[in-house]
């Protein structure tokens, strides 16, 4: 596999190939990572220059740790990481793969938080918005409502699952992300996040209930 680049878009192009080579065997994995990377785009209009690259290449990297040859501790954002570190690529996107979507409350399930300490937690709206994109995208694509999709894992995951488990303490975290995404959203004037619509109005109603974003 070539050698990711680091100019421009260029880690983001590296970043759709690996996964789509990573995650062709996988159900519905790829369609999943593939929403959550358009989704991403749409939002990263609305991020800093600094931050828009990290965020689109981890979009589409975010998952990978689920592929079958780069599993090693079943904590997929820990093992997709080091995978990324190992192949050179930026910290940030290392980072942001590492602790995605409460990846630290999964790691204090499986008694790995040793292990992703080796990775600088990373926050901010870069990481809000990669949980926004992720949390509100189903396994097949769809853009869901975060409640649909946590109820979704919740569904999927036994009680007794580490997943289940860190879900459900992480639920609070990921709402204030994805709280905080829509908030600056609003602020970048987007007419679905206008103030009125953050007060509960039709748009925000539709978000909320699953409608597919606007691009
Ligand atoms: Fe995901």
């Amino acid at each position: 596999m070539a050698q990711p680049g680091w100019i421009g878009g260029e880690i983001v192009a590296w970043a759709q190939a690996t996964a789509r080579t990573l995650l062709a065997d996988l159900d519905n994995r790829l369609s999943h990572v593939e929403a959550v990377g358009r989704r991403a785009e749409w939002v990263g209009q609305h991020v800093c220059d600094e931050d828009r690259v990290p965020l689109l290449a981890a979009a589409y990297l975010h998952d990978i740790g689920y592929a079958a040859q780069l599993r090693v501790t079943g904590l997929h954002p820990l093992d997709g990481a080091r995978w990324l570190r190992a192949q050179g690529v930026d910290e940030r996107v290392c980072n942001l793969v590492a602790y995605h979507s409460g990846a630290r409350f999964e790691a204090e399930e499986r008694g790995l938080v040793d292990d992703l300490e080796a990775f600088d937690p990373e926050e901010g709206p870069a990481m809000d918005a990669l949980i926004f994109a992720d949390m509100t995208t189903a396994r097949d694509g769809s853009y869901v409502s975060f409640q649909v999709r946590l109820t979704d894992i919740l569904i999927r995951y036994p009680p007794s699952d580490p997943v289940h488990r860190a879900m459900v303490r992480a639920g609070p975290v990921l709402r204030g992300s994805i709280d905080r995404t829509l908030e600056r959203l609003a602020a970048a004037g987007q007419p679905m996040y206008g103030s009125a619509a953050l007060q509960g109005s039709a748009g925000f109603a539709a978000i909320l209930m699953g409608a597919p974003l606007a691009r």
